[in-house]
């Protein structure tokens, strides 16, 4: 099958604190951006890389990615969802029959994670690469101005969450499509439940995290030297 990885990048990453989104951030000598897009790049199952990206930021975008062979970029939206669509509608001329999604924020993907999802896409509409949740999950209560354990939450059977997402294109994008005008959806699976299909989980690793505060930030470039080594 053609594959083409999606990398959404049009995030404006506030919850960093810094004054540039978290994906321009230098990590290990790269930017963030750029560790995924060279894994995605030299795996042998993907055909091309688009990445949708805040147009106002092309300059960026463009020093962080000097030199790679991509597909040419194309501008995001609102809302993660939004630059999802927008990517997909942008691929109608180079018709894939998969896209992997992935989001700029997470450096760590690996090509075993790639080919265990691609890998399952043969027999599903979509594969979703997630991991077990081992932390005893908590709702909280509020009571005046302090929080409280309001109840234990059964992390049996729940994951969470990462990318990359793939799914057959065609179907993900007319579930894009469907999703556009409802309720946001923060990932692909969840559109693509909304319209029917049906996700298989992959499992993945936890050094697949998403940069999102600081602290990520640290533990990335700890992880990035030691990876070095
Ligand atoms: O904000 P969050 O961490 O959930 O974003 C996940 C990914 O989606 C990031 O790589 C971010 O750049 C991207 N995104 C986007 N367009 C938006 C919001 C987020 O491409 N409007």
């Amino acid at each position: 099958p053609k594959v083409i990885a999606l990398v959404v990048a049009a995030g404006s990453g506030s919850r960093m604190g810094k004054d540039m989104p978290k994906q321009y951030l230098p990590l290990g000598g790269k930017t963030v951006l750029r560790h995924c897009l060279e894994t995605f790049r030299r795996h042998p199952r993907i055909s091309g890389v688009r990445v949708v990206i805040n147009d106002s930021l092309r300059d960026l975008y463009e020093s962080a990615v000097a030199g790679l062979d991509l597909l040419p970029p194309v501008a995001g939206g609102q809302r993660r969802q939004d630059s999802v669509r927008a990517g997909l509608e942008s691929l109608a001329a180079e018709a894939p029959d998969l896209v992997l999604i992935h989001d700029a924020a997470r450096p760590f993907i690996d090509a075993a994670t790639i080919d265990r999802t691609i890998d399952t896409l043969a027999a599903h509409d979509g594969a979703l690469v997630a991991v077990p949740v081992v932390d005893t999950l908590k709702r909280g209560a509020q009571d005046g101005t302090d929080m409280f354990s309001g109840a234990t939450v059964d992390r049996n059977g729940l994951w969470r969450a990462q990318t990359p997402q793939g799914f057959r294109y065609q179907p993900l994008l007319a579930a894009h499509r469907q999703a556009a005008s409802g309720p946001e959806m923060t990932d692909d699976a969840a559109v693509a439940e909304a319209a029917g299909m049906k996700v298989a989980l992959v499992l993945g690793h936890e050094n697949n995290f998403k940069i999102t505060a600081p602290a990520d930030l640290e533990r990335a470039e700890r992880l990035m030297s030691e990876q070095m080594e």
